[in-house]
Formats: C-alpha cells, structure tokens, sequence
C-alpha cells in the first residue's frame, strides 16, 4: 500500500471517471488533483454537473458501477489507496474513515 504524504488525510492524483451509458460516455472527473491536510477544510464548488459528487462517491468506493467506471488516478485516504480495494475493505473504513453527509433538497 503506497504511503504518500503523511500529512494529508486525502490526497486525490489524476483521478479520471467516466459513466458509460448506452448512447455516450459522460467524462465526470478528468484529472483532478487535490490534498487535505489533516485539521483542514476544503471546498469544491462548481457547477451543476462538474463532477463534485462524483469525486466524493470515488473516496468512498461508491461510484455506480455500472455505469460510473474510475478509469485512472489514486485516492490516498489517511495512507492507503482506496482504489482497488475490495467491498470488505470499503466497507470496514465507511462511517469510521470517511464519511458522507447527502444533501437533503
Ligand atoms: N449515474 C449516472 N449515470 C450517468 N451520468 C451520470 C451519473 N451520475 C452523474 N452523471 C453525470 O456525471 C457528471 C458529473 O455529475 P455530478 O453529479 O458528479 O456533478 P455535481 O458537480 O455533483 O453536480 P451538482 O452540483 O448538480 O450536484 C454530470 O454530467 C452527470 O450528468
Ligand atoms: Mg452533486
């Protein structure tokens, strides 16, 4: 497991997804790059269909596959690569590493 930069709880390379439809390809996330450091905050902010949600689902190994495919990068959470891992590893780290808060409209 690649240990990168300690300080960081999040570090996101280059990470591309797509979601693969019957009629087109939706490139969601292309080649975003970002690091937290532990005890700080950050926000994404764009517009509608920019890819912020999907890049959060990504850090939790929860991008609907199919149709959402992560087709390349590293997601780094506290050390440890996330992309890859199994289902049990996934879950074993939701609710205790990393978590999400969905917006309720
Ligand atoms: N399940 C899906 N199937 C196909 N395309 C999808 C799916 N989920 C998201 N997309 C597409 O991926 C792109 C990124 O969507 P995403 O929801 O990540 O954006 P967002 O920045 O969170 O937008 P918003 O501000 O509206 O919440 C958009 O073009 C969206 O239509
Ligand atoms: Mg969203």
């Amino acid at each position: 497991m690649s240990r990168e930069n300690t300080n960081n709880v999040l570090e996101i390379n280059d990470l591309y997804v797509e979601y693969r439809t019957r009629d087109s390809v939706v490139k969601a996330v292309n080649g975003l790059e970002l690091s937290i450091k532990k005890g700080k905050a950050l926000g994404l902010v764009g517009e509608t269909g920019a890819g912020k949600t999907t890049t959060g689902l990504a850090v939790l190994g929860l991008v609907p596959d199919p149709p959402g495919v992560v087709t390349g990068g590293q997601i780094i959470l506290r050390g440890e690569e996330i992309l890859g891992r199994d289902a049990k590893y996934l879950r074993s780290i939701r609710g205790k590493k990393v978590s999400m808060i969905f917006r309720i409209r």
